[in-house]
């Protein structure tokens, strides 16, 4: 039994391995549920959710799983019952405890009794969130190695975009970066990542697509700001037909989703759009993950 909290010290060949379990989970989708009928999953979001927290209960239900979903605005917190013991209470009653918290690095203070997984902890990370995208990129592609990544939006609050560099430090790829102003990724995120993956990041300050395999595209994590919010920083990297005018047609666009006014809908009808499969292999994934933190 194993957690699964984040991908910094991740090793390619694990990678590697859930992306050809959650291909297998997908081809199986109807035919597992035996395989985890005894064990319980719980899901304890203290943030809103609504691929991570659904997809987590599919994948659970499609392996056999029963589930529990810890509600905390209906719970002992409105008590003042601490966080410590409200997660060493739930993991007695579950096998797999699966929980979303605002605060980054949440699970380093944490003892639990059951497998836990990172399902966003602040604006650190968002581990299962990664393989999901890694997962759509192979399908598309068939391979990883050799890809051209553009990554846009807030790259500094986005916790899936810091899963998916440190997933991609493992491969060979090259990966631009484009944000609007302040919203790089701290110093502190970067120093974490290796100098010879660093050698293939370049930050532009242009969003150009001519050469570009794989645009993921995030939205501004506005909640996480302090004071005043800000609005419609989103407007500097719309997604707009004349930047897709110069695309190469094997494009593909992904969006962890929620999206904002960056990615219009109008998208969604071009063969370029890929984040609705995104979402939907958000399912074979995480039964993959469910499996491989069970097994292991
Ligand atoms: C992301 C998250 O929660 O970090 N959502 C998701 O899980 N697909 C992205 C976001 O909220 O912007």
């Amino acid at each position: 039994m194993v957690n699964f909290l984040s991908l910094q010290r991740f090793e390619r060949k694990e990678i590697d391995y859930l992306l050809q379990q959650a291909a297998f989970m997908e081809n199986n989708l109807y035919n597992l549920k035996e395989r985890y009928n005894s064990k319980i999953l719980a899901a304890a979001f203290f943030e809103p959710s609504t691929r991570t927290k659904l997809s987590f209960f599919a994948a659970a239900q499609r392996l056999g799983f029963s589930t529990l979903d810890y509600l905390p605005e209906f719970s002992s917190q409105k008590k003042g019952e601490s966080i410590e013991d409200t997660i060493k209470i739930l993991s007695g009653y579950c096998d797999v405890l699966v929980v979303r918290h605002p605060k980054n690095n949440f699970f380093s203070d944490i003892s639990c009794d059951c497998t836990l997984i990172n399902a966003g902890d602040g604006t650190n990370e968002h581990p299962t969130q990664a393989i999901i995208d890694l997962y759509t990129i192979k399908k598309a592609f068939s391979k990883i190695d050799g890809l051209n990544f553009l990554i846009v939006g807030d790259l500094k609050n986005g916790r899936t975009v810091h899963s998916l560099l440190f997933a991609l430090a493992n491969y060979d790829v090259y990966v631009n970066l484009f944000c609007p102003k302040g919203l790089s990724p701290d110093k502190s995120f970067l120093d974490k990542l290796s100098n010879d993956f660093l050698k293939r990041i370049s930050f532009t300050s242009k969003m150009d697509l001519s050469n570009i395999d794989v645009l993921y595209v995030t939205r501004v994590q506005y909640e996480r700001f302090k004071g005043k919010k800000p609005k419609n920083i989103e407007n500097s990297y719309v997604l707009t037909p004349e930047l897709l005018s110069k695309a190469k047609k094997e494009l593909k666009i992904l969006h962890p989703l929620p999206r904002l006014k960056e990615l219009p809908q109008k998208i969604d009808s071009t063969p370029y759009a890929h984040y609705f499969q995104q979402a939907r292999n958000g399912v074979p994934v995480r039964m993959a993950i469910l499996d491989y933190c069970l097994k292991k």
